[in-house]
């Protein structure tokens, strides 16, 4: 992060990538290094104060600067923070692929290779998430986007808590996407590190299936399909990836698998986790 203050006026802001409800995503050059490209995330002020956002701006503000200062390649950098009479900015990295999502409904569903590269670089990314105390909370195909040569970075920290932090929330109230909550925080209102772990399980189901295991006509029903562990297995997917999944699906949070219990997952045995070059680098060479 630089010492100099930036502002709106040192960017020219081109079109919008994406936008949530209180908060619109630009791609936006430098004008002082017009080849450096960012993604700029603009929250109006009157939205985040009307409908009670300034404790998820600051939250994710707080948590990208301490993830950022990491340089982990996971994970979208936060380069800079500033704010006018109207707007909170955040300037970060730009993914030039897009969300996930846009990808998996493009093409369906992936190889077992192409799923195995992606959550691959999605537990390395969660594993150090964690390590900095930090819990996602809401990872979904729509929070992770492409960078160049199919690596993935991790966004949207607006729901994350930090376990070492008295941020006034203990973890436990319902964040997230209905489809991705973990049993834990329908059922006792818990939230813990295994939390994610349950997300990154659904969306590895999600990548080999093309959508994601618990899905009802509303979210009463995706609650209740969750809580009984009920989702089926269309397509002929083969047995590692199936086995992978039931391990991590299990609804008590302390017989979950740990992520570096899945690393060693049979279906992993030709990943080497150590190489974060390699993993990172994954199928192009
Ligand atoms: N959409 C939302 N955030 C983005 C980012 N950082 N890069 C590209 N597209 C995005």
């Amino acid at each position: 992060m630089s010492s100099l203050k930036r502002s709106p006026h040192d960017f020219v802001f081109k079109q919008e990538l994406g936008n949530g409800s209180y908060s619109r995503v630009y791609k936006a050059v430098d004008k002082g290094e017009p080849q450096r490209v960012y993604a700029v995330k603009v929250c109006s002020k009157r939205h985040i104060i009307n409908e009670n956002k300034v404790k998820y701006v600051t939250i994710e503000k707080n948590t990208l600067n301490l993830l950022a200062r990491a340089h982990h390649p996971g994970i979208v950098k936060l380069h800079y923070t500033f704010h006018d009479e109207e707007n909170l900015y955040f300037v970060l990295d730009f993914a030039a692929g897009g969300e996930l999502l846009a990808l998996l409904h493009r093409v369906g569903r992936f190889s077992e290779i192409w799923a195995r590269h992606f959550i691959a670089q999605l537990i390395d990314t969660t594993e150090f998430i964690h390590s900095q105390g930090v819990i996602h909370r809401d990872l979904k195909p729509e929070n992770v986007l492409l960078h160049r040569d199919g690596r993935l970075m991790v966004t949207d920290f607006g729901t994350a808590t930090n376990v070492n932090r008295d941020n006034g929330d203990k973890g436990a109230s319902f964040v997230g996407t209905a489809e991705y909550v973990s049993p834990e925080l329908l059922l006792y209102n818990q939230c813990e590190f295994a939390s994610d772990v349950w997300a990154l399980g659904c969306m590895l189901y999600q990548f080999v299936q093309g959508s994601p295991p618990f899905r009802g006509e509303n979210e009463l029903q995706t609650f209740e399909k969750i809580v009984s562990l009920e989702y089926p297995w269309a397509n002929n997917t083969t047995g590692g990836v199936v086995a992978l999944v039931r391990r991590i699906l299990t609804l008590d949070p302390s017989d979950r698998p740990t992520l570096s219990a899945i690393k060693q997952d049979k279906w992993f045995e030709s990943v080497d986790w150590r190489n974060r070059e390699l993993l990172w680098r994954g199928i192009w060479q």
